[in-house]
């Protein structure tokens, strides 16, 4: 297997190649390791300087990218929109020519619009990673998740992973689909159908609208929060009607003849999408995946700084 990844940015699952993603969650293991030893640090990036750049709320995915490059001896620059001359009319590229002007090497970048990573990545002189685009590609979540499934069940080869809830509005979604059929497991999502895009069709995806049926078919399921403030109609009646035929609840998981593994990329919308007994219940890894996440991330970032000289 190549030691060095094929693409100089991360920008989306849809761009990696399967060996790609192996040399990624092959590296995580590794980094796994050093975050649960007294000594969590190693010196890989300490020549390296990055820069988190968040136009978008976010907790997991930020703290951990922070962690991560900590973790790796980087020197940290975080940069909130609100608080930045993006609010006196600065435009994205002239922001980051500044900051990369700082003589920082990697950009990593949440921001509200598909497609941002890559527009800059087109436009500036340095390695971007997307940490959630719009509704587009959230990559590093994808790893994450790929890796929380290895971690669980030893393998995703022919696993059956379920998505359920809004697809339509889900970045993580569609990272997780292209992710999870690279490394050969079967997709599947379920929904009410306002929510569930039609192309899903064409990717292969099994698609299905009965919660009860789609549990029954998966090894692994993944909630999925509604994602309110992308939604410019309403897609379903009401919360209690969505609650009524999508909440993953104990009942529908005591009416399995198996267990499945719960996973959520949070936020939890506790009560709504997942009940507090699954979400903190014995079957629910999602801890697991948020101390995943930042193992995931120092292996992209300790990978991508390799390419930082190309
Ligand atoms: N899973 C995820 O992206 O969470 P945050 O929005 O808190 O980063």
């Amino acid at each position: 297997m190549s030691k060095m990844l094929r693409v100089k940015h991360l920008l989306g699952i849809k761009d990696l190649h399967r060996e790609d993603i192996d040399l990624i969650l092959q590296t995580a293991d590794t980094f796994l390791d050093v975050i649960n030893r007294p000594i969590k640090k190693v010196p890989s990036l300490r020549d390296t300087t990055i820069v988190n750049l968040f136009f978008e709320n976010s907790t997991r995915t930020r703290l951990s990218f922070e962690l991560a490059e900590k973790r790796l001896s980087a020197d940290v620059l975080n940069f909130t929109a609100s608080s930045s001359s993006v609010s006196k009319g600065e435009t994205l590229v002239d922001t980051v020519n500044n900051i990369l002007a700082m003589k920082v090497d990697m950009v990593v970048m949440r921001h509200p619009q598909a497609g941002a990573a890559k527009f800059l990545s087109e436009r500036v002189d340095s390695v971007i990673i997307n940490a959630g685009d719009g509704a587009h590609e959230h990559p590093t979540q994808a790893l994450l998740d790929a890796f929380s499934i290895k971690r669980k069940l030893g393998t995703i080869e022919g696993k059956r992973v379920m998505i359920v809830g809004d697809i339509l509005h889900s970045r993580v979604a569609l990272s997780n689909i292209f992710c999870l059929q690279k490394l050969g497991a079967e997709v599947g999502v379920c929904g009410p159908p306002t929510l569930i895009p039609r192309y899903l069709n064409e990717l292969g995806v099994y698609v299905e609208t009965n919660l009860q049926k789609a549990l029954q078919w998966c090894d692994v399921v993944n909630m999925l929060r509604i994602q309110l403030e992308r939604q410019d109609i309403q897609y379903f009646p009401s919360n209690r009607e969505y609650t009524k035929h999508y909440q993953l609840n104990d009942n529908r998981l005591n009416a399995l003849d198996k267990k499945i593994v719960v996973m959520h990329p949070g936020p939890i919308n506790r009560g709504i999408e997942i009940t507090s007994d699954v979400a903190d219940g014995p079957h629910s890894v999602i801890l697991d995946q948020v101390e995943s996440g930042v193992a995931v991330r120092m292996a992209v970032l300790y990978l991508l700084a390799g390419r930082s000289a190309d």
